[in-house]
């Protein structure tokens, strides 16, 4: 595991965008893995910059999206206000920016009527593409990557999960802005990729900041392997994992930085 600490937001979101262009340009059709949150929206911007004045040509790459409440997804006739679709997320922060051919997009389709039939279908989608080559991931305030709740199997694949109390708190606040919802107007359940998807794919890249979650990233890296924090799994991923941190999210590490 390489753990990279970068002094800043935005210094640790363009080293992650440069791992990623570097990928795009080694392999024009790479298939990259988007996460949601704020926590990725510095490198998307830095990816979108890239686009525009290096040319950084996204037109053969596919992608992935981790995962998406169900319930609602992008209905590009409504609008912004009532859509907080993590599909309208990615369009508004990265897709509209850059050269995505549409048919390369995957984001969990929110509004599936067969949500079983759909999960299964994602699976054999990124087996298909030939895996994922650079998962980008956060983590939550619980230890959750993607919608992997605390205690949601470390074998886990993409399903249907419900949402803990604590992630829809984390949530709301965003959700709030957009929408003007009531907290108990928040989808309770999502469709998230699940940990034994996430543990396959070729290049885990973890992203994180602030020191409200200095804890949980000491927990997940260096504390035990557990379903409690399901990022902990990052620590059985058998290939490349690159963890980019600013200071104040690395400030609780100990013995993986040398202190
Ligand atoms: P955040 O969310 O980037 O908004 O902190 C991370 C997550 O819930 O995985």
């Amino acid at each position: 595991m390489r753990i990279i600490i970068k002094d800043d937001y935005e210094k640790m979101s363009k080293a992650a965008a440069d791992i990623i262009a570097d990928m795009i340009r080694v392999k024009p059709d790479c298939v990259l893995g988007f996460a949601t949150g704020s926590t990725p929206i510095g490198t998307y911007k830095e990816l979108a910059r890239m686009h525009k004045e290096e040319n950084l040509d996204f037109s053969d790459v596919k992608t992935f999206n981790l995962d998406e409440y169900l319930g609602i997804g992008m209905e590009m006739s409504k609008p912004y206000e009532t859509d907080q679709s993590y599909a309208r997320f990615m369009y508004e922060e990265l897709f509209k920016h850059i050269n995505l051919k549409k048919e390369n997009i995957h984001v969990p389709d929110g509004l599936t009527k067969e949500p079983e039939n759909f999960c299964s279908w994602y699976e054999s989608e990124i087996k298909r593409y030939g895996g994922i080559d650079i998962q980008v991931l956060g983590i939550g305030g619980d230890g959750h990557w993607a919608f992997n709740e605390p205690g949601s199997s470390l074998a886990s694949r993409t399903r249907v999960q419900a949402l803990t109390k604590q992630t829809l708190e984390d949530n709301f606040n965003s959700f709030y802005r957009k929408a003007k919802v009531k907290k108990e107007d928040m989808p309770h359940f999502a469709i998230t990729m699940g940990i034994g998807t996430i543990l396959e794919t070729k290049h885990v890249l973890m992203i994180v900041n602030g020191i409200n979650k200095a804890g949980i990233v000491a927990e997940a890296l260096e504390g035990c392997i557990t379903s409690k924090v399901t990022a902990s799994a990052i620590q059985l991923h058998p290939g490349k994992v690159t963890v980019i941190l600013d200071k104040p999210a690395s400030s609780k590490l100990t013995w993986s930085i040398g202190k």
